[in-house]
């Protein structure tokens, strides 16, 4: 217990540490994808989590056949309406995001 605390300490005190892109095995472009994801996506969504912070958190969101949240088909096309054109209370990133960013932004989606 107290090695463990010892420990979190040195590290930052930070128990859930941000993993690096090579600890999560992330290609170049995936890793493209992340850097937008932290910009635009991850003050509202967890991608670590299904656990809810402003939207629902993502982890995992393309494993299924349907997003758990919205209910839509977990497929590049619906998923790319989404980051589009936004949802209630959530801003849609047409204008923001060129259509390289969105194809590295869901390379990195599929891997959470
Ligand atoms: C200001 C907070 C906010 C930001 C920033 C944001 N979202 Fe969202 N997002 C939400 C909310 C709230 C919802 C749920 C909306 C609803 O009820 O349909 C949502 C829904 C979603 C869903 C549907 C999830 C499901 O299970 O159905 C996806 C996918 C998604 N967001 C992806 C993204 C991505 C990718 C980005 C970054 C480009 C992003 N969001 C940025 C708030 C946000």
């Amino acid at each position: 217990m107290a090695a463990g605390l010892a420990l979190a300490a040195l590290t930052g005190c930070d128990v859930e540490r941000r993993k690096s892109d090579a600890e999560l095995g992330l290609n170049p472009q995936q890793a493209t994808g992340r850097k937008i994801y932290d910009n635009y996506c991850d003050r509202c969504h967890r991608p670590d989590s299904t656990r809810g912070k402003k939207g629902p958190g993502l982890k995992g969101m393309f494993q299924h056949q349907y997003l758990p949240h919205t209910g839509l088909p977990a497929n590049d096309d619906r998923v790319g309406d989404i980051i589009r054109n936004g949802r209630p209370d959530m801003t849609g990133y047409g204008q923001v995001l060129s259509s390289q960013d969105m194809q590295d932004l869901l390379a990195y989606l599929h891997t959470l």
